[in-house]
């Protein structure tokens, strides 16, 4: 029942940071910034600790996700760290048959295709990931006044891996079932809703203060088939840790055309890639609510003067939001190289100081 407010658990010092008051559209001291993808292979140090650890294996290690988390924390500076996990762990977490391949991404072993495969998806409860209540016990305890962004996959882009059995780049047979079994379709997505809020809800009960909802692959729908067929479930998770008043990021690939529908979907702050400028994200998006993006991640591999061009360029577009988080407009990506990014997250600083 949603009549009892929980606990804000963040401190006030986290709760005045500039990264969770540019989500609230509150005044800020410089523009926050945070990579997606902060914390990875682009990091020698990260290398360095995952060494001989396979991927889903490091996620339930929490001294470890508690090093990797904090490694772009030290480094760059940013103003938000993002917990170290997959959008698969929950799935793993309830005993879905699946691996995360090197270069490749998750690949599940008995992909779900009809009503009887849906029996694989039961209930998660916080037992299942007890090492992401420890992990984020840790990191709260380390982190000081910066913030902890929790993250889960949306029902939409979980589905695609689940039926598709694996990386797709046209999700043929999560569209078929979306256009040809719309009950099965809507059955599947409201499971995956239910899980996806329970893993939300326990990162929010260990201390993350902002969660990111990545429907990475949302790109690939019509605004029509996504309304229909997807928002639903997007904004039944939205709606269960909404009790929390912690902020919500939605975030997609390639969602010019559903920027509105991302917000509406129950959003505090969307998040936009690359190929729309902020201003023109805002009029699509409308009023009450931020924006967090987006230069693009190649840009980095341009040089110092580039880097600083295009970034100007963002921040231009972002001068009339209402509250803007800088991010870039997907992850970085793993040949990156890290001082890039610390530079960028310096330059971004100095020229929104106010
Ligand atoms: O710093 C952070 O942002 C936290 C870490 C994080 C990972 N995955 C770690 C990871 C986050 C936020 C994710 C989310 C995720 N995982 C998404 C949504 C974000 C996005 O990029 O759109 C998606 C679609 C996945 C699924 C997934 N997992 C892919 C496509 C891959 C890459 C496969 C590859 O090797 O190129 C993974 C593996 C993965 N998740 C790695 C990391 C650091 C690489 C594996 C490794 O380091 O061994």
């Amino acid at each position: 029942p949603r009549s009892t407010q929980p606990p804000a658990v963040a401190s006030d010092a986290v709760k005045d940071s500039a990264f969770l008051r540019a989500c609230r559209r509150e005044p800020v001291p410089h523009t926050p910034v945070w990579f997606m993808r902060q914390a990875g292979r682009s990091l020698p140090e990260y290398r360095k600790v995952r060494e001989g650890i396979p991927m889903l294996e490091s996620c339930m290690r929490p001294e470890l996700v508690t090093e990797i988390t904090l490694q772009p924390v030290r480094r760059h500076g940013v103003d938000a760290a993002i917990y170290f996990s997959d959008i698969v762990v929950p799935l793993k977490a309830i005993g879905v048959g699946l691996d995360i391949k090197p270069g490749v991404g998750p690949v599940v072993e008995k992909p779900i295709r009809t009503r009887a495969d849906l029996a694989q998806l039961r209930d998660l409860t916080p037992e299942d990931v007890s090492y992401v209540t420890e992990a984020m016990g840790l990191l709260t305890a380390e982190l000081g006044s910066t913030p902890l962004i929790g993250f889960a996959g949306a029902p939409f882009t979980l589905a695609s891996y689940l039926v598709e059995g694996g990386p797709s780049r046209t999700y043929e047979n999560a569209k078929a079932m979306m256009y040809g079994d719309p009950e099965l379709w809507a059955d599947l997505l409201d499971r995956l809703a239910e899980i996806t809020a329970a893993f939300l809800k326990v990162q929010i009960e260990a201390g993350a203060s902002a969660v990111q909802l990545f429907d990475s692959w949302a790109g690939a729908l019509a605004p029509a088939d996504y309304r229909r067929s997807v928002l639903p479930a997007s904004a039944k998770v939205f709606r269960a840790v909404e009790p929390y008043g912690v902020p919500r990021i939605h975030f997609g690939v390639g969602t010019g055309e559903l920027l509105k529908l991302l917000g509406e979907a129950g959003a505090d702050v969307v998040g936009v890639d690359w190929r729309v400028p902020l201003d023109e994200a805002a009029r699509r998006v409308g009023p009450g609510k931020a924006l967090q993006g987006n230069l693009d991640p190649t840009v980095l591999f341009a040089g110092t003067e580039a880097v600083e061009a295009k970034t100007r360029e963002v921040l231009d577009t972002a001068r009339g939001l209402e509250g803007h988080v800088f991010n870039l407009g997907h992850g970085v990506m793993p040949s990156t190289d890290p001082d890039a990014l610390t530079r960028l997250v310096e330059y971004v600083h100095e020229r929104t100081a106010r």
